[in-house]
């Protein structure tokens, strides 16, 4: 199969929108950032890359800690807004009510259905970007974007995000159950 090729580019989908908190100059910061992803399953570690020249980075190091939050659709707007202004330049502390948890000082979005409290672990500086890598201390998710004791991708309803398009997504149709639709794979001889 003869595949084009696209050069050496962050082509991953899809991508997460989330809000990375922090307190700035005693004041709440949100961001949004794409760039996030899990590190390491137990302890729960979790990296944001996020641009050296960003407001929310001083935060981050003033406290050494932060918080990812997980917005649903509903709250693309603000999602957006966060991504649009710095905190530099506009105070970004009432978009959303914030709450605090055990670390006392990573600001947490009460509006977002999932939020994860971090004790930064790392700082990994790159060209552009520093890759906070943060410890979850803490997960915590209103009731009723829970099934059970678990977060449900259903009624949290995540923004997805596709860097190329410029575009957010909502999730899409369940394939079926992981470790085990696989097991149906029969290996042909090619
Ligand atoms: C959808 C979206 C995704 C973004 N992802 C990132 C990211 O992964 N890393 C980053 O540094 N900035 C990202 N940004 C840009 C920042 O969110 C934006 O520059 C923000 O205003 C910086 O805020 P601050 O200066 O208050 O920290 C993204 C923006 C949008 C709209």
């Amino acid at each position: 199969m003869k595949k084009e090729k696209l050069g050496a580019k962050t082509f991953l989908y899809p991508m997460p929108t989330v809000l990375v908190g922090a307190r700035v100059k005693g004041k709440p910061n949100y961001l949004t950032v794409a760039y996030c992803g899990i590190m390491n399953h137990d302890p729960a570690l979790i990296a944001v890359a996020i641009n050296k020249a960003h407001y929310t980075n001083r935060g981050i190091r003033e406290n050494d800690c932060f918080s990812v939050n997980i917005p649903s659709t509903a709250l693309i707007r603000q999602t957006d807004f966060c991504g649009i202004f710095s905190g530099a330049r506009v105070d970004k502390s009432a978009v959303f009510a914030s709450f605090y948890g055990k670390l006392k000082k990573a600001p947490m979005a009460e509006e977002c259905p999932v939020n994860l409290e971090c004790r930064l672990r790392q700082i990994i500086p790159f060209s552009v970007d520093e890759v906070f890598i943060g410890e979850i201390v803490q997960a915590y998710a209103h009731k009723r974007f829970l099934s059970g004791k678990m977060p449900d991708i259903k009624k949290i309803d995540p923004i997805l995000f596709s860097m190329h398009d410029y575009s957010y997504w909502a999730v899409g149709r369940r394939l079926g159950k992981a470790w085990s639709i696989g097991e149906k794979f029969k290996i042909k001889p090619r």
